[in-house]
Formats: C-alpha cells, structure tokens, sequence
C-alpha cells in the first residue's frame, strides 16, 4: 500500500501555477498583482504577441516593466513573436525571471537559448499544436523548460486540444531518459479538468487565464490547481 504514497518533498513540491495576464484588468493591473501575490500564485505569465507571429497583438516590454516595479514574483515570459533573440536583452532588463520562445520562430534556436543563459535566466522553448516533439530533441541539454501549447497560440479563452496530452507524455519520457530536470509547461484551455490531465500526462507547470479570472475566488482556484496530483 506505500509505492504509491507521494513522499515527502513531492507533497512540498506540487505543481506550479503561472497566470496569465492576458485576460487580466489591465486599468487595475497592480491591484491584481497583488491579488495574485496573496493568492500565492508562483508565476506570472506574459503573452508578448507581435501580430506577426501570431494573428493578435498583445504587450510588450513597457508593461513587464510597469509589472516588475510592482512585485518580486517570479516573471514567465512567453514570447509570440517572429524575432525573439532581437530582444532577448530588452525583455531581460525589464525584469524577465524565463523567456520561452518558439521554435516555429526565425531567430537561430540554439543562439536565443544562450543569449537568455548568458544574462543569467531560465530559457524555455514552445512547440505550437502541430508542431511534434521531436524537434525539441536537440535542445534537451541545454533547456530549462518546454512549453507545450494546447491551443494555437494567439487568442486566450479557446479550448483546450486532447491531442495535446499525448505530446506531453512523449515529451515526459524524453526528458526522463534524458536524466536531466527540465520542467514541463502547458498553456491555453487550462481549468480545473484539463489540468488533471495534463497533470496526469507529466505537467508541473500550468498556465491558466480565464478560467483564474472567471472564479469567484482566485485564490482557492489556484490552490486547486496547485494541489492537483
Ligand atoms: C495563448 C496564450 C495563453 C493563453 C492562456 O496564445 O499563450 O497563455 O492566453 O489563456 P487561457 O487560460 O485563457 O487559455
Ligand atoms: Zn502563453
């Protein structure tokens, strides 16, 4: 009956949740970090569009900054963008803690990933819904984490894409062979239900927008989604 007993540090550890800023109420912006600080959420999240890269334009590097002079919090930035290594250095010095970019992008993969190491950050590379995770295979000794989107990339509020699982699970088993630490995110659809599934698949790091600021309490929300195993 104990092989299944979680041990003591996987209790500690549990999933981390990144927030999406996207669908936040950007006339109050430092009034719901804060809230997202007291609700104890790990991350945040910035979805950069350049309109470019993907059909939409978001933020860019003002408002990371306008957000890191309101809070410590861990900043998890998600560059959708056609060129991320031109601005690896801006996002760096407006407070970025993680850049993920896309491999999908133009900018030289293994070039961008040391450009984010040599400022001293944590770098993460995405894979959009079509794109397999074979291409990933290359990078795995060198990342921080991958992204794995279960939508495509652009709007937040879609659905989240099954389909998306089984890449994760692929991706779980490279990184254990690999025998090196690489934290795995999922972004785009994720509530209450998808995330046990993804959980279940090898997530420990969730993104989550308007499913966070849709509930009537934000904090309970994200301890759900912290306490999913
Ligand atoms: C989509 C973004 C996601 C998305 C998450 O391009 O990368 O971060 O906004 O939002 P929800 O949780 O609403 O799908
Ligand atoms: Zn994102």
């Amino acid at each position: 009956m104990f092989e299944n007993m979680l041990t003591q540090e996987e209790i500690l550890l549990g999933n981390k949740v990144s927030v999406s800023i996207l669908s936040a109420d950007m006339t109050r912006l430092a009034e719901v970090i804060k809230e997202l600080e007291n609700a104890e959420a790990d991350m945040l999240h910035f979805d950069v569009m350049d309109g470019v890269f993907v059909d939409n334009i978001s933020f860019g590097v003002p408002l990371l900054d306008a957000a890191n002079k309101c809070t410590e919090m861990f900043m998890d930035v998600h560059l959708m963008i056609i060129n991320p290594y031109k601005y690896i250095e801006q996002f760096v010095n407006a407070g970025a803690d993680m850049i993920t970019f896309h491999i999908e992008s133009e900018s030289d993969v293994r070039k961008t990933i040391d450009k984010i190491h040599s400022m001293g950050k944590k770098a993460g590379l995405s894979i959009r819904p079509k794109t397999p995770v074979d291409v990933l295979i290359p990078y795995l000794n060198i990342l921080d984490m991958v992204l794995i989107m279960s939508v495509e990339p652009g709007f937040g509020g879609q659905e989240f894409i099954v389909d998306s699982l089984q890449k994760v699970r692929e991706l779980k088993k490279l990184i254990d062979d690999s025998g090196r630490k690489i934290d795995i995110q999922i972004d785009g659809g994720i509530n209450d239900d998808t995330a046990k599934l993804a959980v279940e698949a090898g997530v420990n790091v969730l993104v989550s927008g308007s499913y966070l600021f849709k509930s009537d309490n934000m904090k309970e929300a994200i301890m759900v989604l912290k306490n999913i195993r």
